[in-house]
């Protein structure tokens, strides 16, 4: 607001970015997901993972970005359903076919196989840039650390190329280790977990890493999630203490 940008932010204005719709989760990613980037969003279960990505998918669609998304969770309808009652509708979008999804048995995940069946189906759509992948936690637990990395890598590949790529997991999936390491793959990391604040539950989201945000804004942020409104924020101040 009629401040100078900093170099760092001149130069990242110019990058293509991908908004959210949600104001403070852009802000927290320096202005949105940058296009080209690979995203690990991790978490404990219900700590808002999939709404997350929801709103990522809603953002995409509605910047006119084609989006693909494989989903252990949801069918085409469930997740219109899901999304309707966060006040995300994507309707038009699933009609016009800017929205691909693949739904993915998780029992049929556990092999290495997932990974190739998810990287040829990424190639086989060049104009979905935005890729979703919610989430890997079932293949996880069936593949050596060496596969696991491989897979990051070849996603890096893919976003070099001009995807984005954000892949959904579950933190206990990973050992310490893999985490490191997939974590300087990634260009961005976001992590989720849920805090107890007085008789309350709250979701907190922090971006762990990100390229070229304005560190000035934190990295935290703290919501809850209420039928029909979606992702509504609570003040941070309450999620600390
Ligand atoms: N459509 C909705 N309406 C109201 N609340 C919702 C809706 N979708 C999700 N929530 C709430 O948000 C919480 C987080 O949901 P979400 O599915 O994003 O978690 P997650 O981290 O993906 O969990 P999982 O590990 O099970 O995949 C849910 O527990 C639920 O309370
Ligand atoms: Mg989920």
């Amino acid at each position: 607001m009629g401040r100078v940008l900093t170099a760092d932010e001149e130069e990242r204005s110019q990058d293509e970015i991908i908004c959210t719709g949600q104001g403070e989760i852009d802000k927290k990613l320096g202005g949105g997901i940058p296009v080209g980037s690979l995203t690990l969003i991790e978490g404990q279960s219900d700590a808002g993972k999939s709404v997350v990505s929801q709103q990522m998918i809603w953002g995409a669609l509605n910047t006119r970005h084609k989006v693909i998304l494989f989903t252990t969770e949801n069918t085409v309808k469930s997740m219109n359903t899901q999304m309707e009652s966060l006040g995300l509708s994507i309707l038009d979008q699933l009609l016009l076919g800017w929205i691909k999804v693949f739904t993915i048995e998780p029992s049929k995940m556990k092999n290495i196989n997932t990974f190739s069946t998810i990287l040829t189906g990424i190639l086989s759509y060049p104009s979905y840039r935005l890729v979703i992948i919610d989430s890997l936690t079932p293949v996880l637990g069936h593949t050596s650390i060496d596969q696991i990395i491989d897979y990051f890598e070849a996603c890096k590949k893919l976003c070099d190329g001009g995807r984005t790529i954000i892949n959904v997991a579950h933190t206990y999936a990973f050992d310490e280790q893999v985490l490191i390491r997939i974590r300087s793959v990634c260009d961005a990391h976001l992590r989720l977990r849920i805090e107890e604040v007085g008789d309350k539950l709250v979701k907190v989201l922090e971006v762990a890493k990100v390229r070229g945000a304005d560190k000035s804004t934190g990295n935290i942020m703290s919501f809850d999630v209420e039928p029909g409104l979606g992702m509504r924020i609570m003040p941070l101040g309450r999620a600390k203490a």
